[in-house]
């Protein structure tokens, strides 16, 4: 039977032959002459050589977050599905994008605010992107979404949300792979996801082989350096990413690194952090919640904080000015007098507050 990845996919990906690489090839031999690499090279200071390819799929790193993501699943269950490795969340957008849609043809839906790369890469590969904005309190408008699934090959939602840093609840998202299921392939992107791990929807990979799962090492693992994503989808959906996924996706370095990170020592190193962190975030909104220029501060379930005015402005500059760089959120439509802070250091956090404290609303020289 075919599968709803094999009804979306390109002819022209359909036809493709995977590019195959030396290391793809493989052989048996013990003098590897076959891929123009240098036998012997400089070590410019490391321990070890770089001379060689690396794999072109890393199975190792690969297997590991499957093991790694199969602990929290909300039954408890381990994973049904694929994972595929990829230079960060954001190759994993773009790779999905080229693999399933076609320039000058395709639709996706977006739901802004939202994470931006969904629609720019859409753009840069001539897609239309249909927008159907968050509604009142930052949830999805499901009838709005349902509306356009028929005419669109993709769906990208973002939980927790960034920028707004809420859950969407997981009865919208199974009501919304129910309504796609003959139309759309539905991603999730759960960048953020360690900070709220219940909430993950992967294990409906299995249940609803329209939905794929994007992950990264970057956010709570603190490994954004390393450009390492993951791609969690079934099997029919694999089959083609692997036709066009970069011939050697992964450099060895930050394979090695994803390795020791996805070790049962680095995922409770992750832990620790990622409790910590929380705990600063809390004490940080609940001080910035008390400031009387603040109108609201979000509940977030990631790894910073979006916080609204009621001044003329989002403050954005005002912190650039004492040296904080933040995020202007204010040319959202939503998010009208809107900063989003990254929750860093207790230290920096402190300093933050600090200027934030000294801020005096009424002063001319502070309005917009
Ligand atoms: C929602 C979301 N997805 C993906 C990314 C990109 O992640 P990566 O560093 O793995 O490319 C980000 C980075 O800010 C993000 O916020």
């Amino acid at each position: 039977m075919l599968s709803l990845a094999d009804k979306l996919a390109p002819e022209v990906v359909k036809n493709l032959i995977p590019y195959q690489s030396a290391r793809r090839i493989g052989g048996n031999g013990h003098i590897w002459l076959n891929a123009n690499e240098l036998e012997e090279s400089e070590l410019y200071g490391e321990s070890e050589g770089y001379n060689r390819y690396p794999d072109f799929l890393p199975q190792v790193i690969e297997q590991a977050y499957l093991d790694y993501s199969s602990h929290f699943t909300p039954s408890g269950n381990p994973l049904s599905c694929q994972s595929r490795a990829v230079r960060g969340a954001d190759e994993g957008i773009d790779l999905l994008i080229r693999t399933f849609c076609e320039p000058g043809k395709d639709r996706i839906i977006v739901c802004p605010p939202t994470y931006a790369m969904y629609e720019f890469c859409a753009d840069a590969f001539a897609l239309k992107t249909i927008k159907v904005p968050l509604i009142e309190g930052f949830g999805l408008d499901l009838d709005g979404i349902k509306e356009n699934l028929p005419h669109s090959k993709m769906l990208f939602l973002c939980s927790p949300n960034n920028p707004t840093g809420n859950v969407i609840p997981h009865s919208h998202i199974i009501q919304l792979l129910e309504a796609a299921k003959e139309t759309t392939l539905i991603v999730v992107d759960e960048a953020y996801i360690e900070f709220a791990p219940h909430t993950t929807v992967a294990e409906l990979i299995a249940s609803y082989p329209n939905l794929i799962v994007i992950r990264t090492l970057s956010k709570a693992f603190g490994l954004a350096s390393a450009r390492i994503g993951f791609i969690l989808a079934d099997r029919s959906v694999m089959t083609y990413l692997s036709r066009l996924i970069a011939p050697y996706p992964i450099p060895d370095p930050s394979a090695r690194i994803a390795e020791k990170a996805l070790a049962d020592s680095g995922i409770a190193a992750m832990r620790n952090q990622t409790e910590a962190l929380v705990s600063v975030r809390d004490w940080f909104a609940d001080e910035v919640a008390l400031l009387p220029f603040v109108e609201a501060v979000y509940p977030s379930a990631t790894n910073f904080v979006l916080i609204r005015f009621n001044t003329d402005d989002c403050l954005y500059r005002y912190l650039l000015e004492h040296g904080i760089v933040t995020r202007n959120q204010a040319h959202e439509p939503q998010l009208k007098r809107c900063v989003r802070i990254s929750v860093g250091t207790q230290a920096s956090m402190q300093e933050t507050l600090n200027a934030l404290k000294a801020f005096k609303a009424a002063s001319p020289q502070n309005a917009a």
